[in-house]
């Protein structure tokens, strides 16, 4: 089965930035966020995210860093047998794992 491998900074400000890895089985069409959930579903449902429209790349929401650069989470899709590596936004003040505060 393949699988999408996603490095993630966890932590918080208080405790400090670790990366943590998950491998998560890929569907077709799956997004980012999706593999998320699917973290959240089947690995650790205290990962936090923020995210509100899901899939319409309204909200800006789910903003984070994709391999160095910034983009939206629920509109990158994932690629079967590859390996990504996620973190929060900067300049932003950070709550936790992937969610910072609102501008
Ligand atoms: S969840 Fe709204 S833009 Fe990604």
């Amino acid at each position: 089965m393949a699988v999408v491998t996603l490095n993630v900074v966890r932590g918080d400000a208080e405790s400090g930035a670790s990366l943590e890895k998950f491998e998560v089985p890929f569907r077709d069409g799956m997004s980012l966020l999706d593999a998320i959930f699917w973290i959240r579903e089947h690995k650790d449902p205290s990962f936090s995210v923020r995210y509100s429209c899901r899939s319409a790349n309204a909200c800006k929401e789910c903003s984070a860093f994709v391999d160095g650069k910034p983009g939206y989470l629920c509109s990158i899709r994932a690629v079967p047998d590859s390996e990504v590596k996620i973190e929060p936004l900067t300049g932003r003040p950070w709550i936790k794992d992937l969610a910072t505060a609102l501008e």
